[in-house]
């Protein structure tokens, strides 16, 4: 794909991945992706702003030449994961006396994961600048969105600022800027759920300087770029908020219908005190799906049979994938089946360690409801009310 001109001499050179379904082989993709990155000609000096994943590295050469570059002076990798920084190596072989540009931790992994010589690096910290003649680049140290070493460029005189994966959105879209769409939104929350929830403080953080900032543009290396930030600000404040919603999430598993059943009551009990109630057949449902909702869900409610001592390895799964999303619901409970005995809810408890949630009364019952399984049940419903109700959520 041709390079395109976002403002005089700032170009736009990613490429868009339209068939990738799967992200580090966890992440399922609707909609594709895009690895960006710029190029920024100064009266002096030209910098690349990132390069691109591995696999597309010969069209992010062609679209350098197509830019007409004829040399580079710096690389600035604001982030060392492959799919920004998988390209460095031969741009640095084509470009041999460029510079790479970025924090001490990018340059310690892009020593080891990319084999760049240590004499090749130029490191810079929090609020450094770099003249390219008539355009400057200041740097913004932001560990943890997405690894420790990630930083962000801004390029004052245009006040284009290059987040890397901050704001970013899996999106493949020949439209180089982001629409007010419900397919962006939809996709742009998918991405901040699954990759930027687990940084949350650090979002929020970085989501406020960003904001005193005020850029006219952001630039991220996934999906399209943002014209309007205040959009995609506005956004990532309320999704890294404390802020929780009137709802509670239900995903559950259930081999003989067992733990089927305490979930379809307790689902009519909340719908019932005017509780907005998500129920997933981890069944049929990915992980994607619940990781959308986890992003502002008051509750999670894990529905779990015993299989071999322990929980079904699909809540299993759930419960895993819940600790590392860290999501930022305020009550947490086991309800689940079981036929003579395991540690279904002490294992799911402690998978759900990191989870900064008050874990409610399981209920966790051998063999099919009977009665006192359904007053248990309402028992639970009326807690979750309770809570939602003293936080002024119902
Ligand atoms: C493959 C398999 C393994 C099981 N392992 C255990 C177990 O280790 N301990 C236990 O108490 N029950 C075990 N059970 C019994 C179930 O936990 C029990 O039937 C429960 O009621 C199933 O709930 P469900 O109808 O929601 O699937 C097992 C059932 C199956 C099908
Ligand atoms: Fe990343
Ligand atoms: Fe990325």
């Amino acid at each position: 794909m041709a390079a395109r001109q976002i403002v005089p001499d700032v170009y736009s050179v990613g490429v868009i991945d339209w068939d990738r379904a799967v992200f580090d082989e966890l992440m399922e993709l609707s909609d594709g992706t895009s690895y960006n990155a710029y190029v920024v000609r100064g009266s002096e000096k030209t910098a690349l702003i990132d390069t691109v994943d591995p696999a597309f590295e010969e069209t992010y050469i062609s679209n350098l030449v197509r830019a007409e570059l004829t040399s580079v002076d710096y690389i600035v990798v604001n982030h060392a994961e492959q799919d920004h920084s998988g390209s460095l190596p031969l741009a640095l072989e084509l470009f041999p006396h460029a510079k790479v540009v970025t924090t001490e931790k990018g340059r310690d992994l892009c020593c080891s994961l990319h084999h760049v010589l240590p004499e090749r690096f130029m490191v810079v910290g929090d609020g450094d600048t770099l003249s390219l003649g008539n355009k400057t680049l200041t740097f913004m140290s932001t560990p943890w969105v997405h690894w420790p070493e990630t930083m962000m460029t801004y390029l004052e005189e245009d006040k284009i600022l290059f987040s890397c994966d901050l704001f970013g959105a899996h999106i493949a879209s020949s439209a180089l800027y982001a629409e007010d769409s419900s397919r962006f939104w939809m996709e742009a929350r998918q991405y901040y759920a699954e990759i930027m929830q687990p940084f949350r403080s650090k979002v929020r953080e970085y989501t406020g300087r960003v904001r005193s900032l005020g850029p006219a543009m952001i630039a991220p290396s996934h999906g399209p770029i943002h014209r309007t930030p205040s959009g995609i600000l506005d956004a990532y404040e309320g999704w890294s908020s404390d802020e929780v919603k009137n709802l509670v999430l239900i995903p559950y598993v259930s081999m003989h219908g067992s733990t089927r059943e305490m979930v379809d009551r307790l689902v009519d009990l909340l719908i019932e005190r005017g509780i907005e109630v998500r129920p997933y057949d981890l069944g049929r449902v990915g992980t994607g799906a619940i990781a959308y909702d986890l992003v502002d869900a008051a509750t999670i409610i894990i529905g779990a049979p015993t299989m071999l001592f322990g929980p079904h390895p699909k809540a299993a799964h759930l419960a895993f994938i819940t600790n590392l999303l860290k999501p930022k619901a305020k009550w947490i409970g086991v309800i689940g089946s079981y036929g003579w005995g395991g540690k279904t809810v002490e294992d799911l408890t402690g998978m759900l360690c990191k989870v900064d949630a008050e874990m409610l009364e399981p209920v966790y019952i051998k063999g099919k409801s009977d009665e006192e399984t359904n007053i248990a049940i309402a028992r639970l419903a009326a807690e979750i009310y309770k809570r939602h109700q003293d936080h002024s959520l119902v």
